[in-house]
């Protein structure tokens, strides 16, 4: 048998997160690796929503307040269940909300420009949602694109730290990075940008997308001033899921920028009051009624989260992606593939970035043998173990599998015109 698969089930035989497989639903003889686009249904998720059916149906509106999950404070409880995942206090941190609404909600509130110091600073591999999302903040306030400042990418894939720390100018009001870049997979440092940018007296928030549920996070202590994510990817929330917010507690007497009856005390809302008594913490940056149905999974899935713990989960991660570095250096560097992620531990996320001329072939090459991975143009192949349902041995078959496509050139009968969706 070879080293690397030796390695393999060794690596399944002590994993002490082996049972959680074993919850998720996974389809015979797949090997689903986009859990860093949408996490597999685990079967707490399923039961959890079917709880909320339940409750719709025992209780009709009183499931507000009574039942096994009463929705008037639901969105408050998911928060303190996610604020151990990034490191952040359980007021600073609510679940509500998607990604980009999140976003809107953030910029409409720290983005308060000033004749000298204005700019919004980025960097061009952002995700472009977060990007027309800021250039429509700079619109609204009366500003031209001038004032988006992307930094660029030497590479196409990473962003230089120092280079975008540099950018941070006398005019820039606000810096919104992603965490992990959703190419390329790096994790940027954001310990270091937090201290640069507040040392220039900047505002700093991150969009979490691609780290939160692979990645531990120390916000609070970072002091990082706010962050925005979505729950579908890694955490497991379902498509479309409720996202979340983290506003770092020094903040907590600015007035959010989009309000509505639920950015209210929750004690107050029902006084109906023409004038709205604010809520205290990050629940203040909800709006309106919460999306119950698609916030319901997170209850059985982040139930999971908190029983393992983030760090157990990171380290999982590495030893995954490090699995299938090893792999791909031993089968696959000669078959024209080469990294685009980071190799060192601390400047990658939880998903493995591969490069190829024929990358789009490729992915739906291996779709059709059963490993599912995903497409970004124009070469790039993601895969990203998940720690809680990928086994070891899956990441070896994966590359196995991966090896035949390209020994085979099975990849060429494949069309490279592109779908919709990749
Ligand atoms: C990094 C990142 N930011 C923002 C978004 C947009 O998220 P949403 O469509 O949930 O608003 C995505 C979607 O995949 C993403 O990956």
């Amino acid at each position: 048998m070879d080293e690397l698969k030796e390695r393999a089930i060794w690596l399944d035989q002590m994993d002490s997160l082996a049972s959680y497989r074993r919850e998720f639903y996974i389809h015979d003889q797949v090997i689903y690796l986009d859990g860093n686009s949408l996490g597999l249904l685990s079967k707490r998720a399923e039961t959890a929503v079917w709880d909320v059916m339940e409750m719709w149906k025992a209780y009709g509106i009183d499931g507000w307040n009574e039942g096994k999950h009463p929705w008037f404070y639901l969105s408050e409880k998911l928060g303190s269940m996610m604020a151990p995942i990034i490191g952040a206090k359980s007021e600073e941190v609510i679940v509500t909300g998607s990604t980009t609404i999140n976003l809107h909600q953030l910029l409409s509130t720290f983005y308060q420009p000033t004749p000298g110091k204005n700019k919004i600073l980025a960097d061009e591999l952002n995700f472009p949602s977060d990007l027309y999302a800021i250039s429509s903040h700079l619109q609204l306030r009366g500003y031209s694109e001038n004032n988006r400042i992307l930094v660029k990418s030497n590479d196409g894939l990473t962003i230089d730290e120092e280079e975008m720390i540099s950018q941070m100018a006398d005019d820039v009001a606000l810096v919104v990075l992603p965490s992990v870049l959703y190419r390329s997979g790096q994790l940027l440092n954001m310990q270091k940008l937090t201290e640069a940018a507040h040392q220039r007296g900047i505002l700093i928030g991150f969009d979490l997308a691609h780290s939160i549920g692979a990645v531990p996070h120390s916000l609070s202590e970072w002091n990082v001033d706010f962050a925005f994510w979505c729950n579908y990817k890694y955490l497991n929330g379902g498509p479309g899921a409720v996202a979340g917010l983290y506003i770092n507690e020094q903040h907590f007497d600015r007035n959010p920028g989009l309000v509505g009856w639920f950015s209210s005390n929750k004690e107050r809302q029902f006084d109906l009051a023409t004038t709205m008594n604010k809520g205290d913490g990050a629940g203040a940056y909800q709006v309106g009624t919460p999306h119950v149905l698609s916030v319901a999974p997170l209850i059985g899935s982040l139930s999971m989260y908190e029983e393992i713990g983030i760090e157990r989960i990171r380290e999982k991660s590495l030893k995954q992606t490090q699995l299938f570095i090893d792999l791909v250096n031993e089968k696959l560097l000669h078959y024209g593939f080469s990294f685009g992620n980071l190799l060192e531990d601390d400047k990658r996320g939880g998903h493995i970035s591969l490069i190829h001329q024929d990358a789009l072939r490729i992915a739906k090459a291996l779709k059709s043998h059963r490993v599912i991975p995903d497409f970004r143009p124009p070469h790039l192949i993601r895969m990203a173990p998940s720690p809680l349902y990928t086994s070891y041995e899956d990441i070896w078959t994966a590359v196995s599998r991966l090896q035949t496509i390209m020994v085979t050139k099975g990849y060429e009968t494949f069309s490279s015109v592109r779908e919709v969706i990749t």
